[in-house]
């Protein structure tokens, strides 16, 4: 039962803004002594110790849920100044890996029974460091064999493609990174506030750009033609144009690649020319002059241009045909609203090639074999 939507899919696209409020509750509250809102996680209180204690923290997942580790990865370093990096399961798993007994270690997966996941966190036990789960499924085998862990709680994901997971997930690794931040004191009392505020507000925002499904629905059937898509965004909204660019494969056929924008000049720009679109993630965060740079060049080579904007932008619409306006949010919180037109996007092109959006060749929604 798709709930009055054509495919799960858009149901579950259209489920996020309820589906973070059911990932915050509880652990985002306002403290009873001083009326501030505050974040509770308790694997971050049960752990602190291990967790304050790690010199590094490594991120493992695959595919969308990578994607989110890259976030996860800025998200940590910008508010715990420790080091993070972010591996692929299937690559971690046979690098015969770097693995201290003080490191902690991050399996992010939405079905919890990913192999490649599962088997880089056996290995990563074994030598002694710390799992901490993200998961959504409850008592997943990665669920079961993590030491502690935050559920993202967004209610069962059946569309292949994945979409409220992925931001149920960079709810999670917000929270976590503010929990842990606050712990070790390398947040200010001023900013954990401002973000735990403008989290709360995210499902607003979003209802804002769902609003605007019917005019996304419009735009993409001018791009159902296309073979080749770049998708381009920096900093935090870089893995953005990564997931943008494998929603668009994954469902719609159409083959698509997420680059950091400076490195267009590096290659794919001898691919632009007036028959692939290029998505520009250019939200009014830093970088953004940078961005319309990157945007001149596409144009100068006839490109044609689709651009994510922060709402009330101006100068990006003087340059390009397709704008799609998202609210305004803090740059570490751009991703939760820029990937949602990215995923309404890969949706309407796939239903009008007359594809299986839920059920996509040669893919299974979990990926229980290596
Ligand atoms: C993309 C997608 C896959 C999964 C990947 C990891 O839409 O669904 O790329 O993200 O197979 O799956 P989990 O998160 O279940 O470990």
């Amino acid at each position: 039962d798709h709930e009055g939507f054509p495919h799960f899919m858009l149901k579950e696209i259209f489920d996020q803004p309820n589906v973070l409020k059911d990932c915050m509750r509880g652990r985002i509250i306002e403290s009873p002594y001083s009326h501030q809102p505050e974040v509770l996680l308790s694997a971050v209180k049960n752990h602190r110790r291990e967790l304050l204690q790690a010199k590094r923290i490594v991120i493992v997942s695959c595919g969308t849920s990578w994607h989110a580790g890259l976030i996860g990865k800025q998200l940590i370093e910008h508010f715990c100044r420790v080091p993070v990096e972010v591996a692929y399961a299937s690559e971690f798993r046979y690098s015969d890996p770097v693995i201290e007994p003080n490191d902690v270690v991050m399996a992010i997966s939405q079905s919890g029974e990913t192999a490649d996941t599962l088997a880089a966190i056996r290995q990563a036990k074994e030598k002694g460091a710390l799992i901490f789960g993200i998961v959504n499924s409850v008592g997943s085998s990665i669920a079961r064999e993590s030491d502690t862990g935050t559920y993202i709680h967004v209610g069962p994901e059946i569309g292949v493609a994945s979409t409220k997971a992925f931001t149920g997930q960079l709810v999670v690794l917000t929270m976590i990174a503010l929990a842990l931040g606050m712990a070790k004191g390398t947040v200010g009392q001023e900013e954990y506030e401002e973000t735990i505020n403008e989290l709360v507000a995210i499902p607003e925002k979003m209802n804002k750009i769902l609003e605007q499904n019917d005019k996304i629905h419009a735009l993409s059937q001018k791009f159902t033609y296309a073979h080749n898509f770049l998708y381009l965004g920096r900093a935090w909204n870089y893995p953005v144009a990564l997931e943008g660019a494998l929603k668009l494969k994954e469902i719609s056929y159409i083959h698509a690649e997420g680059y950091p924008a400076a490195e267009m000049k590096h290659g794919p720009i001898a691919l632009i020319d007036a028959e692939m679109p290029v998505v520009f993630i250019a939200t009014h965060h830093s970088l953004y002059q940078k961005n319309i740079s990157n945007m001149q060049e596409v144009i100068s080579r006839q490109g044609h241009i689709i651009a994510i904007v922060t709402e009330g932008d101006e100068e990006i619409k003087k340059m390009v045909d397709e704008v799609i306006e998202v609210p305004q949010t803090l740059a570490c919180l751009a991703p939760l609203l820029s990937v949602i037109p990215l995923q309404l996007l890969s949706y309407h092109v796939a239903v009008a090639k007359g594809l299986n959006v839920d059920q996509p060749r040669n893919l299974a929604k979990s990926v229980t074999v290596e």
